[in-house]
């Protein structure tokens, strides 16, 4: 499993931390796809990054962070493909995957505390799709994106 990680510059440090747990908890990858810069940095451009990398299959899912986790997961979701969740509690996280099949976390440094935010990674990355009814919703997000694109 590779997860790819994206941060601006509000979120190094957490970046770092959530980093360092993922490896050391589950044994993933992480590949970064942020800055690790103290300057501005517009967290489109890691957004876009991340969402890119699971589309293309670089990376099996992407996790997101900046200041409240807006911002990120915003610039993420116009990639299509993505369905990328903002959480600041685990269960809507566990739930997104059960239900939505997201496969993009944002959270915000400015809004969780660490271990909260450790949570959150453990209910969305412990969370199963489960398929059946909700793939038709799953579709019909897939059909507003084509429909998007024949504008
Ligand atoms: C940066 O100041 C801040 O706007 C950003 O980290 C994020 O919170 C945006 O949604």
């Amino acid at each position: 499993m590779k997860i790819g990680i994206g941060n601006d510059h509000v979120a190094i440090e957490y970046k770092k931390e959530i980093w360092a747990y993922i490896e050391e908890t589950y044994g993933y990858e992480v590949v970064n796809f942020g800055t690790d810069r103290p300057e501005r940095f517009n967290y489109p451009i890691a957004g876009e990054a991340v969402a890119n990398a699971v589309v293309s299959g670089a990376v099996d899912k992407g996790i997101v962070i900046c200041g409240t986790g807006v911002g990120i997961s915003l610039a993420a979701n116009k990639v299509n493909g993505i369905r990328c969740v903002t959480c600041s509690e685990p269960y809507s996280a566990q739930l997104s995957r059960q239900h939505n099949d997201t496969n993009m976390l944002a959270f915000g440094a400015r809004v969780v505390g660490i271990e909260l935010a450790k949570m959150i990674v453990d209910a969305w990355l412990s969370g199963e799709y489960e398929g059946g009814r909700h793939q038709t919703r799953i579709d019909m997000i897939r059909e507003i994106e084509e429909r998007q694109c024949e504008k």
